[in-house]
């Protein structure tokens, strides 16, 4: 029941993660230098460097890292701030077991900037959201959000800032669920044991 998480970062959700008790067998990153890797380390996880440059196409990038995910054999594989996009194939593969978190309410904002988009757009309220990877980037069933609001003078920094502490909450709440099996997918919709629609 562990979960391998992919990293390309600083990896606060990580240790958002690791400090819920969510059960983290290997974090697996594809840039040598990202910060959350020596953090894991310290909290005594196994970790890997699939440095996505050292291979020629996307597609023996991704056997690699499968090969690596495999090896711990993971119920879930949590995407936290990992910034390669995934093939369909790769997506396939794991139908339905991966998640990822993104900093915007979706539908809304899919993509990056979306900090400064949300204010751009003189959006109310901002948030992010935990969702399944599908093929299409950032559109995949939405599992749980939590928004706070956007206030006068935010930069995209204040607002990220913002949204980063509700990150922390929601994404190990989310895991949780899953691997506690309440979270179930009809339709492209996520229904959650215990929750009313
Ligand atoms: C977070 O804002 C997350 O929503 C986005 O990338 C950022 C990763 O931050 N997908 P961290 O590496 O977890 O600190």
């Amino acid at each position: 029941m562990s979960v391998v998480v992919l990293i390309s970062g600083r990896g606060s959700n990580l240790q958002a993660m690791l400090d819920a008790g969510i059960p983290v067998s290997a974090v697996i990153s594809n840039r040598v230098d990202a910060a959350g890797l020596a953090l894991a380390a310290r909290r005594g996880v196994a970790t890997a460097v699939i440095e996505h440059g050292r291979y020629a196409t996307r597609e023996s990038f991704e056997a690699a890292l499968a090969q690596e995910i495999d090896r711990r054999a993971p119920r879930l594989i949590a995407l936290a701030g990992f910034m390669r996009v995934l093939t369909p194939g790769f997506v396939a593969r794991y139908a339905g077991r991966i998640v990822n978190i993104h900093p915007s309410l979706l539908p809304a904002f899919p993509g990056l900037d979306t900090h400064a988009r949300a204010l751009a757009a003189g959006a109310a309220r901002h948030g992010c959201t935990v969702h399944f990877v599908t093929a299409e980037i950032d559109h995949g069933p939405i599992v749980a959000q939590a928004s706070v609001p956007v206030q006068p003078g935010d930069t995209a920094e204040t607002l990220a800032a913002r949204v980063l502490v509700e990150e922390h909450q929601l994404y190990p709440r989310a895991i949780r669920w899953i691997l506690d099996g309440l979270v179930t997918v009809e339709d492209g919709k996520v229904r959650i044991e215990g929750q009313h629609a």
